[in-house]
């Protein structure tokens, strides 16, 4: 790491102090305009990652940006049009996808270990987990959306690079807002003051994905909910041959011989990307030694779900994608 900016004049100086990092910008355009910097990471709150990054390509900066991609699926395509005008790198840091337990389930559907995967339940269940209250995340100007966009996005994208299908034809969704403002359901997430924003947005989504070849996902999302676990998350996938949990490591099936049910614990398989790491694919691909795990498509696309299922939950009706 060459430099770092943040607007925060102490946290940027806390971090260059302790990362030994040598330069500390007070202004992303001072930080663009250093040729020492190859490649920005981009980590801000959620309205700022489409402009950030359209700034940082057209500087001729290679960019990996933290999820969500964007406010919508309109904005997150400039950073996509800007990309491809710059000819720079640019995707998006899914961590979940580079778990080990990801790269191996992915591995094992490719491999058709599950034969036909024609559903999955993806869901991400906290019982208390909204990033702090007051903050930037309860706004609908700076986060766009509550924890569908913040957490919903994790485990609707892993479902579907796990499930390596990219092609939804419609969504059907509905949110909640049943804790947030009742200034229930705090977290200890994030590191932002509470400045007293209003809580604007959803802390419980649900939703269902159609595609192309008639296969579903259902997605459930709470930042906040009563129930017995704080936090429940995995993506579970029916398969023709065999059942999965992706997060448990588990592999369920049943032999029709034996008459039994039964369950392999952590399957291994050899994985594509075997650092486990999304900084390492960023940079990797930049050297072209890598193929890009997230895929500015593929990253659209979910965008593009997530806005449908905001959308649906407007009209009470399902968005065609
Ligand atoms: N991939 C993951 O698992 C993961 C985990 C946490 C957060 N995130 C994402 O990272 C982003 C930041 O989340 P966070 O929890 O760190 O938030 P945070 O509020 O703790 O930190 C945001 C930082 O951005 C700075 N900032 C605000 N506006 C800025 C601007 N215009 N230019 C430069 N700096 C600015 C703030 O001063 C603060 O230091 C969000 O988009 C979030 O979704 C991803």
């Amino acid at each position: 790491m060459v430099a770092v900016q943040d607007t925060n004049a102490a946290r940027r100086e806390a971090l260059c102090r302790e990362k030994n990092i040598p330069q500390c910008y007070a202004l992303a355009e001072e930080l663009f305009e250093d040729p020492e910097v190859d490649a920005v990471y981009i980590a801000v709150p959620n309205k700022f990652h489409v402009p950030l990054a359209v700034q940082a390509l057209e500087a001729g900066k290679h960019v990996i940006l933290d999820k969500p991609f964007a406010l919508s699926a309109e904005e997150a395509g400039r950073a996509v049009e800007a990309a491809k005008k710059s000819g720079k790198v640019l995707t998006l840091g899914m961590n979940q996808r580079f778990n080990e337990s990801s790269q191996q389930f992915r591995s094992m559907v490719a491999q058709g270990v599950f034969g036909e995967v024609y559903h999955a339940k993806a869901y991400w269940l906290r019982r208390s987990g909204i990033p702090k209250l007051g903050t930037w995340f309860g706004s609908r100007e700076l986060a766009g959306g509550g924890c569908l966009y913040d957490i919903g996005v994790h485990v609707l994208d892993l479902c579907l690079y796990v499930m390596g299908n990219f092609e939804p034809v419609s969504a059907y969704g509905s949110t909640y807002s049943k804790f947030g403002p009742r200034g229930l359901g705090e977290g200890s997430w994030g590191k932002s003051d509470h400045t007293g924003l209003p809580f604007e947005v959803e802390d419980f989504a649900t939703g269902q994905v159609r595609f192309a070849n008639g296969a579903t996902v259902s997605l459930d999302v709470t930042w906040a909910r009563h129930c017995e676990l704080n936090d429940k998350v995995d993506v579970e996938l029916f398969g023709t041959e065999a059942g999965g949990s992706v997060y448990g490591k588990k592999i369920y099936r049943h032999d029709q011989a034996l008459g039994a049910h039964y369950t392999l614990e952590n399957p291994r398989a050899t994985v594509s990307y075997p650092h486990l790491d999304r900084f390492h694919n960023f940079i990797n691909h930049i050297h072209g030694e890598e193929e890009l795990c997230v895929t500015l498509e593929q990253a659209l696309t979910v965008q593009r779900i997530l806005d449908a299922l905001a959308q649906s939950s407007l009209t009470g009706d399902s968005v065609k994608l």
